[in-house]
């Protein structure tokens, strides 16, 4: 049975979730953050059993518009400063739904030569617009925690013994991954479900701009090599989730090469700010990591999802996920062929290399990397709005885009400033005016903002302390 509209319905839907997407982008930017709901109501919304018969499209469109948008978090709007979610950009809202209509599987070269091209071209344009290398090898992957898995298998396999593969780890010396203990906790789901194991994922302690002290990485790795463990991985960080610090990865990769260890780096979130004139030395040393995460999907504004992995080798890449069962094999001796599947640990998975690609047709490298300036302008407007008030705190640097920072009116105790910010925290999102999370700064309860959104302007970044204040009145 036909399940296609026709011709002239599918051109009249098509216009009605446009107007759909131009009311969200005309009317809705500016509405509450927040939607102000709870599970429960949103539950009630979707509460029906199995429907038997379908719905016709414009009924449900309509409750699209009421039910899904109306319970939706407004994270592509200018006051959400939440976590590290990109505000996405409208070029990848047409790559998306062309991406939708073509259903490339990109498993084989041959089930989707345009996927799979675009994809190796992406990823070496993503590599370049970091700084990293010009010609890698690496993969679109859903997000950065897959990412990091991805290449924590990828240093896992080409630093053990070529058994590996056949007879897993058992009877080897345990393996040991450095990282800062501010590094990503998909670190340690990786390490867990790598059967490394946590308590083989060394957090090490960070200075004051909250970066890796490489002298005590140094000390760690040769104790647990006289433990009789077998370091086999530095991790530097390229913006940290908490606070946006970048460690010193020159220093890490001078370790890493004296250690003989894989050095990878977690370039999630800071890595498209690698280039900047203004922030570029902090980056210095990323491109002698052997294998770099960077997520196109939080600051080059693709929506979700888009993680790039980069693996300076392919062929390291390629013998940690190649695996060809006889389903899968054809016609892959043809003249300069590549199959994605020998180079990521999922088989199928969506066009995700066109989006990226139009993001950077359609804007260039040069007018992203502006745009990447005024993200970090923007958090570092926030910092002098703070440094100048009397009632707010800084409570760490900002290297990048995201700004640290209590609420600190004078005559509380440290104690009693700490418990105010937790409850602004929850007040600031049932007030839903702005979006931000709360975090810990060195035992300190902070409320932080991410700055990855081009359409925060200077006046939304005003209204930041103005509205805390408002609020810090009616909390009690
Ligand atoms: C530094 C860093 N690495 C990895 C991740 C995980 O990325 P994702 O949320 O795409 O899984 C994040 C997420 O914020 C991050 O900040």
């Amino acid at each position: 049975m036909n399940l296609d509209f026709t011709p002239k319905e599918l051109a009249s839907y098509i216009k009605k979730a446009g107007e759909l997407v131009r009311e969200i982008y005309e009317e809705k930017l500016d509405r509450h953050v927040f939607p102000g709901k709870t599970p429960k109501d949103v539950q009630a919304l979707f509460d029906e059993p199995l429907p038997e018969q379908g719905l016709n499209v414009e009924a449900l469109l309509e409750k699209v518009r009421s039910d899904v948008i109306g319970s939706a978090t407004m994270n592509i709007g200018p006051h959400y400063y939440g976590y590290i979610t990109g505000g996405g950009n409208q070029v990848a809202i047409l790559a998306e739904m062309i991406s939708a209509s073509l259903n490339q599987n990109n498993l084989k070269w041959h089930s989707s030569p345009i996927s799979t091209e675009l994809e190796k071209l992406v990823v070496n344009w993503v590599s370049q617009f970091i700084g990293y290398s010009d010609q890698v090898a690496g993969a679109i992957l859903d997000g950065g925690s897959t990412a990091n898995f991805n290449c924590l298998a990828v240093a896992r396999k080409n630093m053990s013994p070529e058994n590996l593969s056949a007879e897993g780890m058992y009877g080897m010396k345990p393996m040991t991954i450095y990282v800062s203990e501010e590094g990503h906790s998909s670190f340690d789901k990786a390490v867990d479900a790598l059967g490394i194991g946590l308590n083989n994922l060394r957090k090490i302690p960070v200075n004051d701009q909250f970066q890796i002290r490489p002298d005590l990485l140094r000390q760690q790795i040769k104790k647990d090599r006289k433990d009789g463990l077998n370091p086999i991985c530095v991790i530097g960080i390229a913006g940290t989730t908490n606070s946006g610090a970048v460690d010193n990865l020159g220093v890490l990769s001078d370790v890493a090469k004296e250690e003989k260890m894989w050095y990878h780096v977690d370039a999630a979130y800071g890595g498209p700010a690698a280039k900047l004139p203004s922030v570029q030395h902090l980056f210095d040393g990323i491109e002698e990591a052997d294998s770099v995460v960077v997520n196109p999907h939080k600051w080059l504004y693709v929506p979700f999802e888009a993680a790039c992995i980069l693996v300076k080798e392919p062929e390291k890449l390629r013998r940690t996920f190649s695996l060809i069962p006889d389903y899968l094999r054809s016609n892959e001796d043809e003249g300069g062929r590549t199959d994605l599947m020998e180079y990521q640990l999922p088989l199928t998975k969506s066009f995700k290399s066109l989006k990226v690609w139009m993001t950077l047709k359609a804007f260039g490298s040069k007018r992203l990397r502006e745009t990447i300036q005024g993200d970090i302008e923007n958090a570092q407007y926030l910092q002098s709005l703070i440094e100048k008030s009397d009632d707010f705190e800084m409570l760490a640097p900002v290297p990048l885009s995201i700004a640290c920072f209590q609420y600190a009116p004078a005559g509380l105790s440290e104690e009693e400033t700490d418990e105010l910010n937790r409850k602004l925290a929850h007040a600031i999102e049932q007030d839903g005016r702005i979006f931000l999370t709360a975090t810990k700064i060195r035992g300190k309860t902070a409320l932080r903002t991410c700055f990855i959104n081009p359409r925060t302007t200077k006046k939304d970044v005003e209204w930041i302390p103005e509205v805390i204040r408002d609020l810090a009145g009616k909390v009690d």
